[in-house]
């Protein structure tokens, strides 16, 4: 039995089958539920599209921005379903030529106003719609791209998700005490029709190939929609106001370059810092990257350094071990190099410089 066995859920922001929302539909349909669809515009093409789902669920009109299409949104859900045990939201739109692409600083109110309208105040629109509908209570779930930080290109939308991430946490204190529950889900980058209308997109791919420790494919929604589905269920039935990131980590990582493991094989001086590999995806060099070059174990020193190459690149991967500490009454020498003694036993390690072939 799936985790959605016996739910209805409303799936909003089907446009084509690379949609989030699409595969969050066939997700939760392989788990149980009964799903009914809604569209804005091209309904046709969203009806054929609903064909390709594993039972083609109804597909109703919703354009958030329609004061009457969201009066009359629970009744006419209601000719489908006798209630809603859970919402998708999975709908956001910027003017890509105005609000988008690096245009932040000259872009007019009419289209931060509809960014922000369509994109984030559509949360509570779209909730308090199917409120009626959701009696027993139930699982509100909109879908959100990092807003805690700028984005090149992402501007207005970039505006309108901290909105959104706001707007979910107000949604989660009010509806609380009607048992429904209000959270995000912050998918990293995906190939969809409303990804690529942002211009530069595609330097996305770079950002989450150097810096996702799970690594990051932009063509599988699969990890996207199981989250939603997730929240979705009955299993997170005490959270509410969150955002679940899933994003391969990005969020939580600065910039990758881990000791590796003690067991695998140490690699040479030449070798740069690896890059992540997603599923799939290419292999970079993220663009600076240091390392604890040596680490002293000996009794009184302990010295660890990160060594750079020319211009600053990595000098690779280095993981010497320091030379043996000197025998007891022999003091340091050149002979040992790497020992630099202050005296026989509080001597420090030290690290050759860069070699050319860092
Ligand atoms: N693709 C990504 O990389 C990514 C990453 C994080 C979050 N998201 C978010 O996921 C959600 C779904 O986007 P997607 O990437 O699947 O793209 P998509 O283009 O498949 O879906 C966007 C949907 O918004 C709908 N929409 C636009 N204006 C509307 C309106 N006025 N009324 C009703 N619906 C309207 C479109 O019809 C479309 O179905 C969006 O909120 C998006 O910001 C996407």
């Amino acid at each position: 039995m799936g985790i959605l066995a016996g739910k209805r859920i409303l799936v909003t922001g089907v446009i084509t089958d690379a949609s989030i929302a699409f595969h969050v539909a066939r997700v939760a349909q392989e788990q149980g539920a009964t799903v009914v669809l809604t569209g804005f515009g091209r309904l046709s093409l969203v009806e054929r599209i609903a064909r390709r789902l594993p039972s083609p669920p109804p597909v109703l009109e919703l354009d958030v921005t329609s004061e009457d299409h969201l009066a009359s949104l629970a009744s006419r859900v209601s000719e489908h379903v006798d209630g809603l045990d859970g919402v998708l939201h999975a709908i956001a739109y910027a003017n890509p030529e105005e609000a988008l692409g690096g245009n932040f600083l000259h872009t007019r109110w009419p289209d931060v106003a509809t960014a922000v309208q369509v994109s984030a105040f559509s949360l509570k629109a779209v909730a308090t719609a199917a409120l009626p509908l959701m009696g027993g209570g139930g699982s509100v779930v909109g879908l959100d791209f990092d807003a805690s930080v700028a984005w090149p290109g992402y501007d207005w939308m970039g505006v309108a998700k901290a909105g959104l991430e706001s707007c979910a946490r107000y949604l989660a204190r009010d509806l609380g005490e009607k048992g429904v529950r209000v959270n995000l889900v912050a998918a990293g980058p995906l190939r969809t029709m409303a990804a690529r209308s942002i211009p530069g997109f595609d330097r996305f791919e770079s950002v989450w190939d150097t810096r996702a420790p799970l690594g990051w494919s932009m063509t599988d929604p699969e990890p996207v929609a199981r989250a939603c589905v997730a929240l979705l269920s009955d299993w997170f039935p005490a959270t509410t106001g969150e955002i679940v990131h899933v994003d391969g980590g990005v969020h939580a990582v600065g910039a990758l370059c881990p000791p590796r493991p003690a067991a695998r094989p140490a690699p040479s001086m030449s070798s740069p810092c690896p890059a992540r590999t997603a599923r799939g995806s290419s292999t970079r060099s993220p663009p600076t990257c240091t390392r604890p070059a040596a680490t002293c174990s000996t009794a009184s020193s302990s010295a660890t350094a990160s060594i750079k190459g020319p211009g600053g690149s990595s000098c690779g991967c280095m993981s010497r071990r320091c030379p043996a500490r000197p025998r007891r009454g022999s003091p340091c020498t050149a002979a040992s190099p790497r020992w630099r003694p202050s005296s026989a036993w509080t001597g420090s390690c030290t690290t050759p410089p860069c070699s050319p072939a860092c």
